[in-house]
């Protein structure tokens, strides 16, 4: 049988206004994403164009309007609560420009975060978690409190942090936005094994040296997607 692989998701015209007071910002006027398992794909447009609005979508941190969303062939329109928290929790993990570890607590904490939600028990957890934060060169400062880590570390934390519940997709918005250039080339080397080892990545960059690491890239424009 000749049958096409299905896409780990799509979405196809995908709206959202926000609405300031009197002001309506249409931010996504009909946007179409489709991002295959095993992809490393970067999402470019300039600031305010709705990159993060669409990765909060597709990362269940926020609804569409309208539009359909289709994750691991299910339509998430229908999902309730508990479906999205288990969702967020073990299908997805992201990684934020400010990090968002938290202060005056170890990476290996840091990093058991996920498993403490998804009751995970407390051995597996530990030995998960160094594993997690050996994978991002980082088995030396397990633990180091968050404070003592430098930008660069901090981010591969959160990179450990979010792939520890081994999720189908990794979002990352702007994971070396706040990085020097050693660090992000670090970081990059971090997320090409990781998609190497199998992992699907998509990264919202405004970077070129970090969008030539991916396959493809995707543009918003006017809220819509463009594929280049
Ligand atoms: N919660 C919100 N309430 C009102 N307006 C919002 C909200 N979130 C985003 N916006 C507006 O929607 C537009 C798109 O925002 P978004 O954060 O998605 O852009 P972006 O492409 O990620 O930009 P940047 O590159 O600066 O991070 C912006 O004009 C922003 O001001
Ligand atoms: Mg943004």
């Amino acid at each position: 049988m000749n049958k096409k692989k299905e896409p780990l998701l799509y979405a196809q015209g995908l709206k959202k206004t926000y609405t300031t007071g009197t002001v309506k910002t249409e931010v996504l006027k009909g946007a179409d994403v489709e991002i295959h398992a095993g992809e490393f794909v970067t999402i470019m447009g300039h600031s305010g164009s709705g990159k993060s609005t669409l990765m909060h979508i597709l990362g269940f941190l926020d609804a569409p309007d309208e539009g359909k969303y289709v994750f691991e062939g299910k339509d998430t329109s229908k999902f309730d609560d508990d479906q999205l928290a288990e969702i967020r929790n073990k299908k997805i993990g992201f990684v934020f420009q400010s990090f968002n570890l938290l202060p005056r607590t170890s990476a290996l904490d840091n990093v058991r975060l996920p498993m403490i939600y998804a009751g995970v028990p407390e051995k597996e957890q530990i030995i998960k978690a160094t594993k997690a934060l050996e994978s991002v060169g980082l088995g030396h400062r397990l633990n180091n409190l968050s404070n003592e880590l430098s930008g660069g570390e901090q981010q591969r934390v959160a990179v450990a942090r979010a792939l520890v519940n081994n999720p189908s997709l990794i979002l990352a918005d702007e994971p070396t936005g706040n990085l020097d250039s050693a660090s992000t080339k670090e970081m990059m080397k971090v997320f090409d094994e990781l998609n190497k080892k199998g992992h699907t990545l998509v990264i919202v960059t405004h970077e070129d040296n970090v969008a030539s690491h991916a396959h493809r890239t995707i543009e918003i424009h006017d809220g819509v997607c463009k594929r280049s």
